[in-house]
């Protein structure tokens, strides 16, 4: 099948076509959900998170980022691949923030690059782009911000915060943004973001109106239990099975079951 580019994700929102995209941090998962028929894959920054047990995002740095972005691009075929910028490795210059896109790109083997903000980083959104590396936006709740926010609950529910966001989704379209992640907002003013771009929206907690969905990995299989929010389908409950599959090896192990005759080597 032909390979997702960032031009097919801008077409599918004139088609009407809604996009999928799901995120990954390793070979082996990546490959499960590209073969699957994805059409995004992200390398999130909730890395942190998921992969080193983090609080926050915070923590997760442009060297972790490349590692597990080049695991993941090893192991997809077609799907367009997308790598978070880690916090401060593109806020503090837009030198830097190019230097970073530029090794995700060079190093890890992204197709893109994905950044959090509005006003602040349209410039550095700009010049990114002229270097020929296409960037995801990410406006609402922006994890690596949460110390300036102090809550996971939804964003811009005001409207000062809606009308802000508003104004950012436009000038991150204008700046070059080919998409933008829309996420853990009120359903109505996705809706209306999503109407006034022509690059698509790709929601998470922010309806049914975008025009793509992402979830993580990690919570959508169920392999976690504590991470509840309301905009959370699970589709699976890994938890349980790995969890059955461990006790069950457990209990060979100790019955002298495992190994039986066909698992062993003769002379
Ligand atoms: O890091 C991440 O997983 C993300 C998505 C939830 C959009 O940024
Ligand atoms: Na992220």
């Amino acid at each position: 099948p032909a390979k997702i580019t960032t031009q097919t994700v801008v077409d599918m929102k004139s088609k009407g076509e809604k996009i999928s995209m799901l995120t990954a941090y390793d070979f082996t998962m990546a490959q499960i959900i590209d073969q699957a028929g994805i059409e995004i894959i992200l390398v999130g920054d909730s890395a942190s998170n998921v992969m080193a047990g983090h609080e926050t995002t915070v923590p997760m740095t442009l060297e972790h980022m490349i590692y597990h972005t080049s695991c993941v691009v090893r192991g997809v075929d077609r799907a367009l691949v997308i790598a978070d910028l880690p916090f401060m490795s593109y806020q503090v210059t837009t030198k830097e923030a190019l230097i970073s896109s530029g090794r995700m790109m060079k190093e890890a083997g992204a197709h893109a690059v994905k950044m959090e903000g509005g006003k602040y980083i349209v410039d550095t959104v700009k010049r990114i782009v002229d270097a020929g590396i296409p960037v995801m936006g990410h406006l609402g709740l922006t994890p690596q911000s949460i110390y300036k926010f102090g809550t996971y609950k939804v964003r811009a529910t005001e409207d000062d915060e809606a009308d802000e966001l508003i104004r950012d989704a436009k000038l991150l379209e204008e700046a070059g943004c080919f998409s933008l992640v829309l996420e853990k907002i009120p359903a109505h003013l996705a809706e209306k973001v999503t109407a006034e771009l022509s690059i698509p929206t790709i929601g998470i907690g922010a309806g049914p109106s975008c025009d793509g969905q992402v979830l993580v990995l990690h919570d959508m299989l169920g392999l976690n239990k504590e991470f509840n929010p309301r905009f959370l389908r699970r589709y699976a409950d890994l938890n349980s099975v790995m969890t059955d599959a461990v006790q069950s090896y457990i209990k060979d192990v100790k019955n002298k079951d495992f190994p039986n005759k066909d698992e062993q080597y003769g002379e």
